[in-house]
């Protein structure tokens, strides 16, 4: 491929859209012909398909969701993500298939392998030319958020969330060009980090 693809991975409220526009912002500053997206959603069907995913209260089961974001992915992966990495763009993507692997395998228990399959299918086998996996203390995570929680929400959140961080973790480790990115630390320094990542691997000089 000749673009190059940039995907931001992590939790909810770990700084990724924050630190995405950032980047698209300094990759136009430099010259790029750069896009910014995001899953689920990035084009008018996978848009239409994310409201479903996400409109709170419809019963959705845990497989018929998994498919639902794949059905995204794929319907993204096609319309958009090849096309301009095959232009020449680089792309910024919040979200792929590493958080499929986390909230539907490590978290509502699917097995990985089923995942894999389905996101090697949904993205016929792009692969991401450096990931970077924002993960923050849990502390920040009510600090930074904007929503109240009852107390029993909050225990299974918590719950689900430190599942969810040993699965981002794993990942890591056996996943190319991927990195953790230490989000309790403030704004400009993760900026900072993420250039010098995307310098080590000459995406920019
Ligand atoms: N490094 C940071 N330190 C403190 N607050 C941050 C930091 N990065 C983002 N925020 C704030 O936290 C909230 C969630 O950030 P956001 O970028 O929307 O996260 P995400 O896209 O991962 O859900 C926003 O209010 C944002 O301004
Ligand atoms: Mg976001």
């Amino acid at each position: 491929m000749k673009g190059k693809f940039i995907v931001l991975e992590g939790p909810d409220r770990c700084g990724k859209s924050t630190q995405a526009k950032m980047l698209y912002n300094q990759l136009v500053a430099r010259g790029k012909d750069v896009i910014l997206t995001r899953e689920p959603g990035g084009t008018p069907t996978a848009e239409r398909i994310r409201q479903i995913v996400l409109e709170p209260g419809l019963d959705v089961r845990p497989l018929a969701e998994l498919l639902l974001y794949e059905a995204s992915r794929a319907q993204h992966t096609q319309e958009k993500i090849l096309p301009a990495l095959e232009e020449g763009k680089t792309v910024i993507c919040e979200r792929y298939t590493m958080s499929t692997c986390a909230y539907q395998g490590y978290g509502r228990g699917i097995p990985l392998e089923t995942i894999d399959i389905l996101n090697k299918i949904a993205t016929r086998g792009t692969q991401p030319d450096l990931t970077l996996v924002f993960l923050m203390s849990d502390k920040y995570f009510t600090q930074r958020g904007e929503y109240l929680f009852s107390d029993r929400l909050e225990q299974e959140d918590l719950a689900f969330r430190q599942k969810m961080r040993k699965g981002y973790l794993e990942m890591i480790e056996r996943t190319p060009n991927a990195y953790l990115i230490d989000a309790d630390k403030n704004i400009s320094d993760i900026q900072a980090r993420v250039l010098e990542l995307l310098k080590e691997h000459l995406i920019i000089v």
